[in-house]
């Protein structure tokens, strides 16, 4: 059985990120946000108890089945949508009391397309320039253009642009008042391959800019491929929030293939109780082993295998990859969801 890795330590990184802002410590989170519920009209609780730190120049990735609640939390952090409890605070203002200097600090690219499809490219992006009270710069403009790929459409109504286009605009938008956090609201989602691998070296840049990114996505890849921590959220609880290759360290599972050069008739006495099987042609030997563990047991298992007078052609391994993570987090929800509440009542 998997460890997982306790939401004890989840609130616990969250408390040292409080404790070291109030030393003035190195960590500095952009984004804090507290205690943070929401209940929809309809009566329908959308977030639970959300506690949350972003620290600055991170990416940070939001992964969660549909209806989690990724849409809601953010809309909630750039002033969309009223919280029911909690405080949000974003580089240092309050989202309520100090709404506009907390806003102007973000750059939101929402999930839905909500371009005025009349105006043309520029139109938008100067529009959006100026309604955050940010004065003229053309160059700016010019250069996030030129970053997307849409210069050249800069002229164009959006209604004649593609939808990867359409996106990019969004995209454009959202960085026309120089925001230091962006939200990206599933970014890549029906978008062709060739462009989400532009889009993820656009992120890049942007944080080497010292943006700090907060993605939500579907594509598992997507968090592997670019996050420096993720969070699971399902059913509005933040179930898991962790740096990623501490995450694939504690919970991938790690696989030895040991190749037979002839099949073995049956799984000898000394190998049983290993977490040890055979393939279905009984050439091969599958070992299945923590990535976490300080001790593999290979040696010993190979050991055994030169005792027993099994000869192996080949060895191959490989580790479980974060989708197969994420399948198993969220495959699991009461066991993790008591845990949390556990964790976060003490
Ligand atoms: N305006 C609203 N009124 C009532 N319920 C809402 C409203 N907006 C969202 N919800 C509900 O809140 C829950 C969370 O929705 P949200 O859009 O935050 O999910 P999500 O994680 O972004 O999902 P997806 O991956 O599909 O975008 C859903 O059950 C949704 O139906
Ligand atoms: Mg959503």
């Amino acid at each position: 059985m998997r460890q997982f890795p306790s939401p004890i330590r989840t609130v616990a990184r969250y408390s040292v990120a409080l404790s070291e802002l109030a030393t003035g410590g190195d960590v500095q989170p952009i984004i804090t946000v507290t205690g943070l519920n929401k209940t929809y009209a309809s009566g329908f609780q959308a977030l639970r108890r959300v506690d949350l730190s972003i620290n600055r120049g991170e990416i940070f990735a939001l992964l969660g089945p549909n209806g989690a609640g990724k849409t809601t939390l953010i809309s909630i952090i750039c002033g969309l949508v009223n919280a029911s409890a909690g405080e949000v605070r974003v580089d240092g203002h309050d989202i309520v009391r100090d709404y506009r200097a907390a806003r102007s600090a973000i750059g939101l690219v929402p999930q839905e397309l909500t371009n005025n499809m009349f105006d043309t490219v520029w139109a938008t992006l100067k529009l959006s320039r100026g309604l955050f009270g940010k004065p003229r710069d053309d160059a700016h403009l010019e250069r996030v253009l030129r970053d997307l790929s849409l210069w050249d459409k800069r002229n164009d109504r959006i209604m004649s642009l593609s939808g990867g286009m359409k996106r990019r605009v969004l995209i454009a938008k959202a960085l026309s008042h120089e925001p230091r956090v962006l939200f990206l609201d599933e970014p890549t989602a029906g978008v062709d391959v060739e462009l989400r691998r532009e889009m993820w070296d656009m992120v890049r840049r942007l944080r080497e800019q010292g943006v700090t990114i907060i993605l939500t996505t579907h594509y598992i890849e997507e968090a592997e491929e670019m996050a420096d921590r993720i969070a699971v959220i399902r059913r509005g609880e933040l179930i898991l929030v962790e740096d990623k290759a501490e995450l694939m360290r504690k919970l991938g599972t790690k696989q030895l293939s040991i190749q037979l050069p002839e099949p073995l008739a049956e799984m000898p006495g000394a190998l049983k109780g290993l977490s040890l099987s055979l393939s279905s042609d009984r050439c091969t030997l599958v070992y299945t082993y923590d990535a976490a563990w300080e001790q593999s047991g290979i040696s010993e298992l190979l050991a055994t295998l030169a005792q027993l007078g099994i000869e192996f052609k080949d060895l191959r391994s490989s580790q479980s990859s974060l989708e197969d993570i994420f399948v198993d987090l969220v495959a699991k929800p009461a066991e993790h969801g008591q845990r949390h509440g556990k964790a976060i009542h003490e």
